[in-house]
């Protein structure tokens, strides 16, 4: 990929967008097909995944512009339902790209796995006997996935903790620390816990409940990073320090209260979800160790940090956990997922990680920006008008129509709306 700066993406149909990401040999005609809705998934498949199948659920697919992730050119397929999205994580692209981009980084791709183990006499002797026999646990969970062996993944650690205080009374909680390569890692992780549990509950005596992933994935990291130079953030009557110092403010507010922390964090989730679902991978598993890795000082807090540099660029990081995988389950399976992992090049769940990451950081912004300056409505209102529009029973050109005078009334409801739709149905002719 060249460039990510598709300038003038926005006004092409979707039919020339299509064409320039072929054009460009990003993707086959075949596989701009499957993100089109056809043949994409179809029941026949999705039968496969999921129980009781009677149909598949379409979602808007848009690309991202202008990221540049490490050096490297990105477009980034969002699937999601909410306007402005793509367009403020694209714009906020943009504002990046004059000092690099966005520069990310993962941690080794280590997910835990939890054995809950009750009933042993002594905590203390029965974690002593399992730590004395940590580098047989280890070889033989090492022995369960030859795939994983082959690749250099398997497990690296095993920790046992007393839950000193429960409901049920105190217990010992044992953490496989499994690293899992380029997949999610849930299966190979829950595997080895169910075959690692009857030989925990001989060395202890005790018994081996819950054998299951954690979705605090703390040692799966991946961090991203930018710098927004400070000239770029001037717009409209907005100077470029007021701006800056806007959207410190507003994190501020985030880091220090939980209840704008989470609408802050869904911000960020916003710009991450997407790549989620348009990746096939597992969005409840991301939004579980996103809020989680939030609340881990025991105060529920930002994700995201935003703040100035020595000559008064704003820098902002975004660290969360990233369990994503472009191996195994509907990565593989859902052919849309394929296309997606292929449009943004990406070779390994590290990198998928760090685009992800980036995007969210990006897509924080947009929001803060926003809301520091002009308000979210406007922004919003224009596109979410279009919505509003097709709501009410627009059709063809009324759509475009009726949502810019929605708009231009300050009344973006369904109900005018339809007011609008029925009064211009009633004035034409017969
Ligand atoms: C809306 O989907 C997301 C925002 O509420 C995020 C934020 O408040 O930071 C705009």
């Amino acid at each position: 990929m060249s460039t990510s700066r598709l300038s003038g993406f926005y006004n092409l149909s979707i039919e020339q967008r299509r064409a320039v990401l072929e054009q460009q040999g990003l993707l086959s005609a075949e596989e701009l097909a499957t993100l089109a809705g056809a043949p994409g998934l179809v029941a026949e498949q999705a039968d496969h995944m999921i129980e009781n199948v009677i149909g598949v659920f379409a979602l808007p697919v848009g690309i991202a512009l202008n990221f540049v992730v490490n050096g490297r050119e990105v477009l980034v397929p969002m699937a999601v339902e909410e306007p402005s999205i793509v367009a403020g994580a694209s714009f906020m692209a943009r504002l990046a790209r004059s000092s690099g981009g966005f520069i990310a980084h993962v941690s080794p791709p280590e997910m835990i796995g939890q054995m809950q183990l009750l009933g042993v006499a002594d905590p203390q002797t029965a974690r002593f006997a399992i730590l004395e026999k940590k580098a047989e646990l280890l070889a033989a969970a090492a022995e369960i996935d030859p795939v994983l062996k082959r690749l250099g993944g398997g497990p690296r650690d095993l920790e046992v903790r007393l839950i000193a205080e429960s409901p049920i009374g105190p217990f010992l909680a044992l953490h496989l620390i499994y690293d899992v390569r380029d997949a999610m890692g849930a299966n190979a992780v829950n595997t080895a816990c169910e075959l690692l549990a009857p030989q925990v509950e001989r060395l202890t005596g005790g018994r081996v409940h819950l054998r299951i992933l954690s979705n605090l994935a703390d040692r799966r990291i991946a961090r991203a990073r930018c710098t927004i130079l400070l000239p770029e953030l001037a717009f409209g009557d907005f100077a470029a320090e007021t701006a800056r110092d806007g959207v410190i403010a507003a994190w501020a507010f985030a880091a220090a209260d939980p209840y704008r922390a989470a609408t802050h964090n869904k911000g960020i989730m916003n710009g991450i979800d997407p790549i989620v679902i348009a990746t096939g991978n597992d969005w409840r598993a991301v939004e579980a160790g996103a809020h989680a890795y939030a609340a881990r000082s025991g105060r529920y807090t930002s994700l995201t940090t935003w703040g100035k540099d020595a000559d008064g660029n704003l820098v902002g990081a975004l660290e969360m956990p990233m369990a994503v995988g472009i191996v195994g389950g509907a990565t593989k399976v859902h052919p849309a997922a394929r296309a997606a992992l292929k449009l943004m090049g990406v070779s390994s769940a590290a990198e998928l990680a760090q685009i992800m990451v980036s995007v969210g950081l990006a897509q924080n912004l947009a929001a803060l920006r926003a809301l520091a300056t002009e308000g979210i409505q406007r922004g919003h209102m224009n596109l979410h008008a279009r919505q509003v529009a097709v709501a009410a029973g627009a059709v063809g050109e009324e759509i475009e129509r009726l949502a810019r005078l929605l708009v231009a009334e300050k009344t973006v409801r369904v109900d005018r709306a339809e007011e609008i739709l029925l009064a211009w149905r009633n004035a034409i002719p017969s």
